[in-house]
């Protein structure tokens, strides 16, 4: 791997070794010494443009248990405020001994440009990780998801797997398929309204269903998302009310999948819109290990891209 741009493409080798690999990681953290020195003299450079809580703290946990040094651009007191562009900002900070980008953006393909253009200017030791780009990809959330559900399922290859809600705006639902599919979930389902699915999403290989409760019945794990407002400039949008009574995961409606289905949501959660509080925090929910889980599976990718 010379940078994680997309989980498009790649192929189920390299997804397991990167879940393989975060495997004994998962143990660095119950350690007294948190440390591992594989980035030992490395600089990892975080660089948001669109806000976050876990990506961004988790990459520089998972950074700083691999002794690299790191640095959170705070791109609200940053010089792209002055008019400053990307690849300027980026140049500067390569001048500083940049090895590694941790970079979101609102734009789609952000951190592709960002790639390429280390390519041109002939820094190609320097690696990217996409932390989300506009509604393209999450490649690192569709990764600890896979991670998440491995540990909870053991095995992809009988699992029956909902993805409800808003998928037309959703990088992480994105991810999330093209990971699904690759690691050989057969039966993969869409649920949501009609304008909030893509209209090409077959094309992905799922089953699209537009009722909520045909699409949970027996189904073992429930991935939930968020309605991502911030992406709907200008769209009609439904009530919080009206959207929870239709798609809202609730107690009943979770009665319909297998009773040991798993329910995650990469938040942030939007409680009483797309999940009842009952069920966030309920016996079936694995959204605070998602998030655990995540540490290990950036480090993972982390020492993978450090030594290429
Ligand atoms: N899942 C996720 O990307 O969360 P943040 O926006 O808080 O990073």
């Amino acid at each position: 791997l010379a940078h994680l741009l997309t989980l498009e493409g790649l192929p189920r080798e390299i997804l397991s070794a990167i879940l393989d690999t975060a495997a004994p990681f998962t143990e660095v953290a119950e350690r007294e010494v948190k440390k591992v020195p594989l980035l030992r003299g490395k600089s990892v450079f975080n660089v948001f443009f669109e806000n976050s809580t876990r990506t961004r703290t988790t990459f520089e946990i998972a950074a700083k248990r691999l002794s690299a040094d790191v640095i959170n651009l705070n791109v609200a007191t940053s010089s792209t405020t002055k008019g400053e562009t990307l690849l300027d900002t980026v140049d500067n900070l390569c001048a500083m001994g940049a090895d590694m980008f941790v970079m979101r953006h609102a734009s789609s393909g952000a951190p592709y440009l960002l790639a390429q253009h280390l390519r041109n200017t002939r820094r190609d030791h320097i690696a990217v990780v996409n932390a989300g780009d506009g509604r393209h990809a999450h490649p690192t959330q569709g990764l600890l998801d896979m991670y998440t559900i491995r540990h909870y399922k053991k095995d992809f290859t009988g699992l029956t797997v909902a993805i409800v809600g808003d998928v037309l705006h959703s990088r992480v639902a994105r991810s999330e398929i093209f990971a699904l599919k690759t690691l050989g979930v057969p039966e993969v389902r869409v649920i949501g309204p009609k304008t909030l699915l893509p209209t090409d999403v077959e094309k992905m290989g799922v089953r699209v269903f537009h009722d909520m409760r045909e699409g949970l019945r027996g189904v073992d794990v429930v991935m939930m998302l968020r309605l991502q407002n911030e992406r709907m400039q200008g769209a009609l949008l439904p009530s919080s009310q009206e959207y929870f009574k239709v798609w809202g995961l609730t107690a009943d409606k979770l009665a319909l999948a297998q009773p040991d289905a798993i329910v995650m949501h990469p938040g942030p959660m939007n409680r009483g819109i797309e999940i009842d509080s009952a069920v966030a925090d309920g016996g079936n929910a694995v959204i605070l290990p998602q998030v655990t889980f995540g540490i290990a599976v950036r480090m993972a990718v982390m020492s993978m891209l450090a030594r290429r």
